[in-house]
């Protein structure tokens, strides 16, 4: 029979094996992640001025650094060709002002990749809106970022995905539960940086839609030609015929 030690041993080595099998097939497994944001540049002006006499602090896998907050240290997994995924974050950002009448959290940053260069960011909202409102609302899918593909760079072989200035936007339920803003509020650019295990990524592809409009093109193109040429072939008799 077995010792202790030696089923403990061999349960461990058996655990430590099998990370791959944890992985969602066919994803790419988060090793690195930093997600830069200013959140609102006038709501940090507003909330450090003489109007509010607050601040902000951080926690987690939150910090700042002026006049940005980062992310860093999310796990999660994104697909090879970065249409799904995502990345969750522990911490949060709490902003206080008004002598504790404003006292907003915004918790457990996640950043969900969806398709098409775009993604969002979702936090868990606690606190009071500027009309009194009490809030207390998990998973808020908050802003939406979106990018286009200048903004984007990816290294296959490093496996290094970097988004720099997405233009993001408050939605219906970042609007509900943050209040004074309106929906499609812009809110600071974010910046993105993940890298994940090497060789994972598929290479930046062409947009679809264009290739089958390069194409259309082409034909197009080629069937003038052909229709130009086959008239310049034609005798000045037949013309006259
Ligand atoms: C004693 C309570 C409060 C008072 C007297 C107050 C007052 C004000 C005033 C005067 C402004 C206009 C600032 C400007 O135009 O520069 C403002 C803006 C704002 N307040 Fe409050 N507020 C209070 C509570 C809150 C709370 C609880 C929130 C919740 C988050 C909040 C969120 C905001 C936001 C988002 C803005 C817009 C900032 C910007 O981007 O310019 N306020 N508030």
């Amino acid at each position: 029979m077995p010792s202790f030690s030696a089923l403990a041993l061999s349960t461990l080595l058996a655990l430590s094996s099998t990370p791959a099998a944890a992985l969602a097939e066919g994803q790419c497994q988060v090793l690195e992640s930093e997600v830069t944001w200013g959140f609102k540049e006038s709501f940090r002006s507003y909330i450090s001025g003489s109007i509010a006499l607050g601040q902000w602090t951080t926690s987690g896998d939150v910090g700042y650094k002026t006049p940005v907050f980062i992310f860093t240290g999310g796990e999660g997994t994104i697909a090879p060709d970065r249409t799904g995924g995502s990345v969750a974050f522990e911490g949060e950002l709490l902003f206080e002002g008004h002598g504790g009448n404003l006292r907003t959290s915004l918790g457990h940053p996640t950043l969900v990749i969806d398709s098409g260069r775009s993604a969002t960011l979702v936090f868990d909202v606690t606190g009071d809106t500027m009309d009194m409102v009490s809030v207390s609302a998990d998973d808020v899918e908050f802003v939406t970022l979106e990018w286009s593909a200048g903004d984007e760079s990816v290294d296959v072989a490093t496996g290094e995905w970097v988004v720099t200035g997405a233009q993001a936007t408050l939605t219906g339920a970042g609007s509900e539960s943050f209040g004074t803003y309106p929906e499609g509020e812009p809110f600071d650019p974010v910046d993105i940086r993940l890298l994940v295990t090497p060789s994972c990524l598929t290479p930046g592809g062409l947009n679809p839609w264009w290739v089958a409009g390069g194409v259309l093109g082409l034909a197009l193109l080629g069937g003038g030609m052909l229709w130009i040429t086959a008239r310049a072939r034609k005798s000045p008799e037949q013309e006259r015929q």
